[in-house]
């Protein structure tokens, strides 16, 4: 069997794949670290996998966390960004079973645009201003990383980010910016690669430590 590797798709190509994308991207997040399988309506408290669909909390049952149908629109609709690029990790060239993914679009931070990156839009113009960006300029987001638990921790990860990045078009910008968390791998991928580095402009200070890095 060939070693797993990373490769960049035609976005016409990914969305042909796209069931295979959301259903790994659901066993991702619902694995650990992120344990989100499921959620409480009342309370908003998530749930791994173990404690199955039947679940109650708050005196009901547990909801899935990332819908089928609306997450697989969600992603859809992000894969037709502007200047949207995928990268993909198949296991083996012959059967070509995804395990990993990343993936991102030309965005900038004006106040409308908020949404996309789950800031709120006083941190959007907030970081704006701290990056000095005006509402014209224009930076490659990257959204998403993945890897399915199996894949983890043989720099499949790291390939996968350079993989997008090397594939993004640097036509009109060649900055990045990306949110993570202190504690994820990703944090590490993306400020100790040596081809594209990033740096902490932004911590949010809540629990998860998560973090604005940008290039
Ligand atoms: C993020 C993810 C794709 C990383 O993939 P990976 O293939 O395991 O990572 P790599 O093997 O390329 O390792 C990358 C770096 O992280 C480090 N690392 C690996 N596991 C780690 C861990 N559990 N905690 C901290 N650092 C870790 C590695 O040492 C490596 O650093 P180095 O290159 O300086 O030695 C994978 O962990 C994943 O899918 N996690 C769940 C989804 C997620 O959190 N995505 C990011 C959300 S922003
Ligand atoms: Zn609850």
């Amino acid at each position: 069997m060939n070693q797993p590797n990373a490769k960049s798709y035609e976005i016409s190509e990914a969305v042909d794949r796209l069931p295979s994308i959301t259903s790994l991207y659901r066993d991702v997040f619902a694995s650990p670290p992120w344990n989100e399988a499921y959620r409480c309506t009342t309370c908003e408290k998530s749930f791994g996998k173990d404690v199955g669909s039947d679940y109650n909390c708050c005196g009901n049952p547990v909801v899935d966390y990332y819908p089928l149908e609306e997450t697989t629109g969600r992603i859809l609709e992000q894969l037709t960004r502007t200047k949207a690029r995928i990268a993909l990790a198949t296991n083996d060239a012959s059967t070509e079973k995804i395990v990993g993914f990343s993936w991102g679009w030309e965005d900038s931070l004006k106040d409308k645009h908020a949404d996309h990156f789950s800031f709120s839009s006083d941190e959007a113009l907030m970081i704006r201003d701290m990056l000095g960006l005006f509402d014209q300029d224009t930076f490659f987001y990257l959204s998403e990383l993945g890897l399915h638990e199996s894949q983890r921790g043989k720099g499949l990860g790291k390939k996968l980010y350079e993989t997008v990045l090397e594939a993004r078009d640097r036509m009109t910008s060649a900055a990045i910016l990306m949110r993570t968390t202190k504690k994820s791998p990703a944090f590490s991928i993306a400020t100790r690669n040596p081809l594209f580095p990033l740096k902490v402009v932004h911590e949010f200070r809540d629990d998860l430590d998560r973090v604005v890095l940008y290039s």
